[in-house]
């Protein structure tokens, strides 16, 4: 079921009163093997996602459950560590909540950062991409059922929901570190099964350069209330068929932590100039 008003402002209040009036200007949403961020935070207050009213707990591997809230890089910064999905049977109401919350907190902008199967067969398992757009169809959207209207028009725009000043900034910080990054368009699955190989076939065929199963619920909420969004995708592996063996999560976890130093220091230097 959806949410009103009243219940974000709920969670919102909770949390200025844990904050002593720290109000956050970004959003992390952290995804496989970069939580770790949010153990860099100064300052840090660090609120269990279970305390706060309507938040759900994420149960996916490799993702924690906590808020956290401080500086890093001298940004005053919410970090999500762990985020939920559609596939651990939560709406996408609730897998988009702490998006609206850190915006009635004060948060403008969002950065989130997943892992995903590679798409485009000229490119590689362990490179970076910065996501241009998405694709998301036939699913449920965040934004069905009645509109929120203090959060954004019944009818939102997505022309440029990866907004093209923060794509500048991530081309020039990769450039400056000499770190590789990609662009293109990231595909949303449901998942919990990886894709089929005749799904990746239609993916690339319908403009897709990566399949994944998160990111943009939370994304499509974050336009519709304003916020600009930097996205980053680490391509742990080839999506399905490209290869003759079969996808495993040991592979994406494995490819996440060996890439974790670089896709780290490149969202670090990104957020610095936010
Ligand atoms: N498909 C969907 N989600 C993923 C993948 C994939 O191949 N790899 C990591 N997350």
């Amino acid at each position: 079921m959806g949410y009103a008003f009243a219940d974000y402002q709920k969670s919102a209040d909770f949390l200025r009163h844990r904050l002593n009036g720290f109000a956050p200007r970004v959003l992390m949403v952290l995804g496989s093997g970069l939580g770790f961020l949010g153990d860099l935070v100064e300052d840090a207050v660090a609120v269990p996602y279970g305390d706060i009213p309507n938040f759900k707990v994420s149960t996916a591997p490799g993702h924690q459950g906590r808020l956290v809230f401080g500086w890093l890089q001298g940004v005053d910064v919410a970090v999500m560590q762990g985020r939920t999905h559609h596939y651990e049977g939560y709406s996408y109401q609730d897998v988009s909540y702490g998006v609206r919350v850190a915006r009635l907190l004060g948060a403008e902008r969002l950065v989130v950062t997943n892992a995903a199967g590679c798409v485009n067969t000229a490119w590689q398992a362990g490179d970076l991409m910065l996501i241009t757009d998405h694709i998301k169809l036939f699913m449920d959207s965040p934004l069905r059922g009645p509109n929120v209207d203090q959060f954004g028009p019944r009818f939102p725009d997505a022309s440029h929901l990866y907004t093209p000043a923060l794509q500048t900034l991530a081309r020039r910080k990769a450039a400056a570190l000499g770190t590789a990054l990609r662009e293109g368009v990231y595909m949303y699955f449901p998942g919990p099964q990886y894709e089929t190989p005749a799904e990746v076939r239609f993916a690339r065929l319908a403009g897709a350069d990566a399949v994944g199963m998160s990111t943009v619920p939370e994304v499509i909420v974050a336009g519709h209330c304003g916020m600009e969004v930097l996205g980053l995708t680490l391509l742990t592996n080839m999506a399905a068929g490209i290869l003759d063996q079969p996808l495993s999560e040991a592979e994406v976890l494995e490819t996440a932590a060996a890439a974790q130093t670089r896709f780290s220091r490149l969202v670090l230097a990104c957020l610095e100039e936010m």
